[in-house]
């Protein structure tokens, strides 16, 4: 692998994590990246290092251009391990080099390293740093997604760095959106846009919005946004903050996610007409059964989808376990601007869907209720009123849809 130049003398010189599958729970099917950034100026700044065991990789590419001893500031704008953990290997590299960071990733990274013999500049919104040709902005964005993250902005490059706000969990050898979409396609680059979004972000809506307008109120021109994860934008750099802004909104897509489980397929056999209720109403639906779908690509077709209905089987009088799991984390996420419903089978005392509804109201979405329940295996009368549920269900998934206008 090579450093790849982004702007004059800005070199991409991270790693691509091909394998991981397991990103602290969220499942990276495509792998990722771990993106930084070195700047080749008067005085040479690196700006995030990488996971800790790609250390030898980043310092490879660094290499390439210079060599690495040089190296006089590093920019700490996350110190989540998959961005921060090599950094104490760097500094054993350039033990005099000024770290540049917020006060919170300061306090963060004294535990998680003996940084006694470190030299810090605590930055905070507004400081500046010349290199040189190149004049750099600190923006902290506290709880984005985490207290201590920021992001830099390269004045005369009129580039964005900025962690891990509009990344990607992708390893692909391409570097940037339109080499990307060439090689792959634009919808798998959304997707993983969406996906990132929901899994990490989704909390943060609100923030999110303030942040983007505090940098357009700034002024800033930007060009390019060059995050810590997945491809960097540089043909449109707007079409990211968009999506963001749109997903901020709690934006979705006029359809419905049936997320569900089962035990000896009652609960499965309703979807069946849950689904063709709801595509007759002219409605999209996506079926996802828990235990054969990761966490996080439910959580993802959740979150591209205006309605949801969780089906559950009733056991011990509680909901099936992967279904409790789901809406626990679901719940953590905060979402909101969705319509939901409940449905399952019981055998004999039910409890489930009751429980479902009671996790959902906790959320604040817009409920739908009763569901629809169903004792030991759905009847052909059942089947019936499951199909009727998924009409009705559609109609108001459109209603509420068209009330929230996106
Ligand atoms: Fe990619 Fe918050 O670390």
């Amino acid at each position: 692998m090579k450093a790849v130049e982004i702007k004059p003398d800005i070199y991409w010189v991270g790693a691509i994590d091909w394998g991981v599958r397991d990103f602290h729970g969220y499942i990276t099917q495509n792998g990722t990246t771990y993106n930084n950034y070195l700047i080749n100026d008067k005085d040479i700044t690196l700006i995030d290092t990488v996971k800790h065991d790609f250390y030898s990789v980043t310092i490879e590419n660094i290499r390439s251009i210079i060599d690495p001893s040089r190296i006089v500031n590093l920019v700490i704008n996350h110190i989540e391990p998959d961005h921060a953990s090599a950094i104490d290997a760097i500094m054993r590299l350039i033990p005099n080099a000024t770290i540049y960071i917020t006060e919170r990733g300061k306090k963060g990274l004294d535990r998680y390293f003996d940084t006694s013999q470190w030299t810090f500049k605590i930055v905070k919104t507004g400081d500046t740093l010349n290199t040189g040709k190149y004049n750099l902005l600190f923006l902290e964005t506290p709880m984005l997604h985490w207290p201590d993250s920021m992001v830099t902005y390269v004045k005369e490059a009129k580039l964005l760095i900025s962690q891990d706000a509009f990344g990607q969990h992708i390893a692909t050898a391409a570097r940037f959106d339109d080499e990307f979409v060439e090689c792959a396609s634009l919808f798998e680059l959304e997707d993983a846009v969406v996906d990132y979004y929901a899994n990490i972000l989704m909390p943060f809506g609100q923030l999110i919005k303030g942040k983007i307008a505090d940098i357009v109120k700034l002024g800033l021109e930007i060009d390019m946004i060059a995050p810590d994860h997945g491809i960097i934008w540089r043909k449109d750099p707007n079409k990211i903050i968009q999506m963001y802004l749109d997903m901020a909104e709690g934006k979705a897509g006029l359809k419905v996610a049936i997320v569900y489980d089962t035990m000896w397929h009652s609960t499965e056999y309703m979807t069946i007409p849950l689904m063709q209720g709801i595509k007759d109403e002219g409605v999209d639906c996506k079926v996802i059964k828990l235990r054969a779908t990761p966490m996080s690509v439910a959580i993802k077709e959740f979150w591209k989808s205006r309605g949801c209905l969780i089906g559950t089987p009733t056991i011990n009088n509680v909901m099936f376990p992967s279904v409790s799991e789901f809406l626990y984390h679901l719940g953590g996420l905060r979402p909101k601007n969705r319509i939901i419903g409940a449905f399952g089978s019981y055998g004999w005392g039910g409890g489930a869907v009751k429980e479902a509804y009671d996790a959902l109201k906790r959320m604040g979405l817009e409920v739908v209720e009763p569901g629809i329940q169903v004792q030991y295996k759905p009847s052909v009368e059942d089947e019936q009123k499951c199909y009727e549920f998924g009409r009705e269900f559609a109609k108001k998934v459109k209603e509420y849809h068209e009330k929230l206008g996106k």
